[in-house]
């Protein structure tokens, strides 16, 4: 037994289990999830598709990977769902490969935003060092302003517009995306890969009446592998048809293999049909409004105490605490075993490296069984901490350890 792996693995259970846990992407997949993931299907060769692989004895892991398509088509209501991608980010390069040229203008929401790096990030990124990234704002109050967001691409013609964020705590109005999209004859690519388990669970609307393309990971608020999907909807279909793409499905599965991926994994696309088979549920639902409930009593409870908060109408929030202190404060609430990240808020004075804001996200600690009552605590707790970081006195880190030792003793009351 390789020791020092496992009990690395035995103390990061325990930090998992100890800890208040409110990173926005992370949650707790399921033990059967887990199953899967550690199970033979890690051990085979499956280059290809159901059905057409390039490897013998896939009749199991066909019907695998069949199902996992079939549940996720049921469940986003799209026509056709590729399940390879290895994560969110080459799924994205994926679509962006399946569909535009080098060089084609892609627009998407910036990174300081709330975009995700894959939306063409200047620069630095796959995205935005291939492409012309033309990328938009959000306004002071960090809300989009679709009237600007029309303009822009009217000025700009982008070939794809992406609509998804990774900071936006609020609803995005995928009609009016659509719109815009359609104005210019651009192809629009929803990337819900933090709202998923919301559209899944009827607590966010769903962007597949008024898209082209949905990219998905699955790990976050779906609870499943990590992983990703690409998803393929009518409209997408019709409006390849209207410009002679007849095989609009075969251009993104070629684009994942052979254009990007060689061999799926099987073990994570069973784990995949599994967290698909426990989102179609009733308690799923209740699970996804759950979140929103409680990110909701998590942002009036900042409020009330004064902090300047943004949002929130999803999963997740902003918390300005002021310039470039981010990084500061999510440090110091780790010592108390809180666990956020640092993040920039909208129009923010600080950088990239040197943030003014914390993100903060409830679907992990959901799953934990949290309720409202839970993140009004969880208010006080990060209150606490802040008070402690402004005060700055010498007894700061003996301070945060008696919180940290509040919080363990509190999360013994959670399976
Ligand atoms: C909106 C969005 N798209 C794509 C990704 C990339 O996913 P991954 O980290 O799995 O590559 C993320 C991850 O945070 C994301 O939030």
């Amino acid at each position: 037994m390789d020791k020092k792996i496992f009990e690395l693995i035995k103390k990061e259970a325990g930090r998992q289990k100890e800890g208040i846990h409110l990173i926005p992407s992370e949650n707790f997949a399921s033990e059967e999830v887990m199953k899967v993931l550690g199970s033979v299907l890690t051990n085979k060769y499956a280059e290809g598709y159901p059905g057409k692989r390039y490897y013998q004895g896939n009749g199991f892991v066909d019907e695998i990977e069949s199902l996992a398509i079939e549940r996720g088509k049921k469940l986003l209501g799209v026509e056709h769902l590729n399940v390879q991608p290895y994560s969110g980010s080459p799924a994205n390069s994926e679509v962006l490969m399946a569909l535009a040229e080098v060089g084609d203008t892609i627009c998407g929401l910036k990174l300081s935003a709330g975009g995700h790096l894959t939306h063409g990030h200047p620069k630095i990124t796959f995205s935005g060092k291939f492409f012309r990234s033309v990328q938009y704002d959000v306004e002071p109050d960090g809300r989009i302003d679709y009237e600007k967001l029309g303009e822009l691409v009217k000025e700009t013609r982008p070939k794809i517009i992406f609509a998804g964020t990774t900071a936006y705590p609020y609803i995005l109005d995928f009609k009016k995306f659509g719109e815009i999209a359609d104005s210019v004859g651009a192809w629009l690519i929803a990337d819900i890969s933090h709202i998923v388990g919301l559209v899944i669970g009827g607590a966010h609307p769903s962007p597949v009446p008024y898209v082209h393309i949905v990219t998905s990971t699955t790990h976050k608020s779906l609870r499943g592998p990590r992983g990703a999907i690409i998803g393929v909807t009518k409209k997408g279909i019709s409006f390849a048809k209207s410009f002679g793409i007849l095989d609009l499905e075969k251009r993104i599965d070629r684009a994942v293999f052979p254009g990007m991926q060689g061999g799926p994994h099987e073990n994570t696309i069973g784990a995949l049909a599994v967290a698909f088979n426990e989102a179609d549920s009733e308690e799923f639902n209740d699970y996804a409004h759950q979140i929103v409930k409680n990110a909701k009593t998590l942002a009036d409870s900042l409020k009330e105490k004064g902090y300047k908060v943004f949002g929130t109408e999803n999963h997740l929030m902003l918390i300005d605490v002021g310039k470039e202190r981010g990084k500061e404060v999510a440090v110091a609430l780790e010592k108390a075993n809180i666990f956020v990240n640092s993040n920039m808020v909208p129009h923010d004075e600080g950088s990239p490296m040197r943030p003014s804001g914390i993100r903060i996200g409830t679907p992990a600690m959901t799953t934990r069984g949290f309720r409202e009552k839970d993140f009004i605590k969880v208010a006080d707790l990060i209150d606490r901490v802040c008070c402690e970081v402004n005060k700055n006195e010498a007894n700061l880190e003996g301070n945060l350890a008696e919180i940290d030792i509040e919080v363990k003793n509190w999360m013994r009351e959670f399976s």
